[in-house]
């Protein structure tokens, strides 16, 4: 058959073609900026509560890289008229428990830093009505929370989007919501990244009720305050436990203004150090041990189990490991510093000592500039080597004294101390440096030593 155009048809079909062209920009988002409002996360308050007014409304904000500051309220029904695109990967961050009803401050942040690492959708839970005020009550609607974020997922999958292109974020509370979700998709999300996930109530729970290695083909934790809000047991493939998750540097002193900032500074401590991490000014790597104490006492000090690669906070993929397959409730420690950027060099010191008539203390000192740094080693009767892990703001090659003071104090007795080497090394190791060692030192008590350190870094 013959194909007949004639030039009308042409001129036709030339403006169907600019008609589409100009429907196609339209929705590309030109003129869109000023359509569409931003949004904010909502608060509830203690009355709404009372009253029992507030049914479970899960709320969506989207940030992309188009909407960097203003973030769009999001309805699942439709894709039309939004910034999202089914074929970017999609953050979902999901908020804990807000024991006063307020907003999280922390959202925007985060946002924006994922969104500076990587060309993805974002989106925000926003579950405060259901999030606030009784513990008890919001743990138990967690799983609620988690089934309106599925229905989600599972309208977006329809639209185009790959299950295990969603990367969760849950913050405390939250990361048992992602973890819930997990479970409903039966382990078949891309990733979860748990914040400082909630301890309270969950701790003892079983793993079908908490977030677990299962919940996502790759699954990690940062922990810093286990000991009160957060979780204490691995709930990941890997957990990095920061300062041994326990308690951070730069929260004991209240430098806050409010009590409540002050209780719950090592809990947020973990999203902190996450932001942080994806600004990406200094590496957050974890060394595997088994425990905090033998972390501290250097009995772990390379990933070579992990064939030299050490987990990293951030979003490589499976935290930068290359082991395959990747192991599951690995504990990682690492050390931080109290503010941003957090990261540490682990500086290993090494003390030999001659044997001792009765126990003595040292306190070694490292100092570059102002910046100086101190631990305190207690030295028995029964034996002469000691190592010890401290958190440095600046490599070994910039450490520019080194200090011993003896601090047996009268409870100690002993006189002096006969130091027969102190060695300073770092882990984990990049370039396999040789230990900086200074031998046969005689500390009196009263009587500090000290001694310059000359060295550079290639
Ligand atoms: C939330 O509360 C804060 C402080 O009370 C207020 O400034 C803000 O406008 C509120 N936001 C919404 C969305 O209600
Ligand atoms: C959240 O707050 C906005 C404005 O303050 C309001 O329009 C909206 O209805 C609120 N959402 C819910 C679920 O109450
Ligand atoms: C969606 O993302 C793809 C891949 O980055 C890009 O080619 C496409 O133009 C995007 N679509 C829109 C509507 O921005
Ligand atoms: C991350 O970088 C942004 C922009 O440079 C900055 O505003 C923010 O404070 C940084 N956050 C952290 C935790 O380093």
């Amino acid at each position: 058959m013959r194909l007949f155009v004639s030039t009308e048809m042409l001129w036709g079909f030339r403006w169907i073609f600019l008609c589409v062209l100009m429907a196609c920009l339209t929705s590309l988002g030109f003129g869109m900026e000023e359509n569409i409002e931003c949004s904010d996360l909502n608060n509830t308050t203690w009355q709404q509560f009372r009253q029992h007014k507030v049914k479970l409304q899960v709320q969506y904000l989207l940030f992309t890289r188009r909407n960097v500051d203003c973030g769009h309220a999001f309805r699942q029904e439709s894709l039309i008229n939004t910034y999202f695109n089914v074929s970017h990967p999609t953050k979902v961050i999901i908020h804990g428990f807000r024991a006063i009803g307020s907003k999280p401050t922390w959202v925007k942040e985060l946002a924006q830093a994922l969104l500076r690492v990587e060309d993805v959708n974002v989106l925000v839970v926003d579950w405060i009505y259901r999030a606030s005020f009784a513990y008890n009550l919001v743990v138990q609607h967690h799983k609620e929370v988690a089934l309106q974020v599925s229905i989600l997922i599972n309208q977006l999958q329809k639209q185009g989007c790959k299950l295990e292109s969603f990367h969760l974020v849950g913050v405390s509370l939250g990361a048992h919501v992602a973890g819930f979700v997990g479970t409903i998709f039966t382990g078949r999300i891309g990733r979860i990244t748990g914040l400082d996930p909630a301890g309270p109530m969950f701790k003892r729970a079983d793993a079908y009720d908490r977030l677990d290695p299962s919940d996502a083909q790759f699954v990690e934790a940062i922990h810093t305050d286990s000991d009160y809000f957060g979780i204490s047991i691995p709930v990941g493939h890997v957990d990095f436990f920061l300062n041994g998750g326990k308690d951070q540097t730069g929260c004991s002193r209240s430098r806050f203004a409010s009590m409540y900032g002050y209780v719950i500074c090592d809990h947020m401590r973990a999203l902190h150090v996450y932001i942080s991490a994806l600004n990406g000014s200094c590496p957050l790597m974890g060394i595997p041990c088994d425990s905090y104490e033998e972390f501290l006492k250097g009995q772990c000090l390379n990933c070579d189990d992990f064939k030299g690669k050490c987990p990293t906070i951030g979003l490589s993929e499976n935290s930068g490991m290359v082991l395959s397959p990747v192991p599951k409730e690995q504990k990682l420690f690492l050390l931080t510093l109290s503010s941003s950027p957090f990261c540490a060099h682990h500086i290993l010191v090494e003390l030999k000592v001659s044997p001792l008539e009765k126990s003595a203390e040292l306190e070694v000192g490292l100092r570059t500039g102002r910046v100086a740094v101190q631990q305190r080693i207690g030295l028995r009767t029964d034996t002469s080597l000691y190592r010890t892990v401290l958190a440095y703001p600046e490599a070994l090659c910039q450490i520019g004294t080194i200090e011993l003071r003896n601090t047996g104090s009268r409870f100690y007795r002993q006189g002096q101390v006969q130091v027969k080497s102190v060695c300073l090394s770092e882990f984990p190791s990049l370039r396999r440096e040789k230990p900086l060692c200074v031998i046969n030192i005689n500390i009196r008590r009263g009587t500090p030593w000290s001694h310059d350190l000359i060295q550079a870094c290639f």
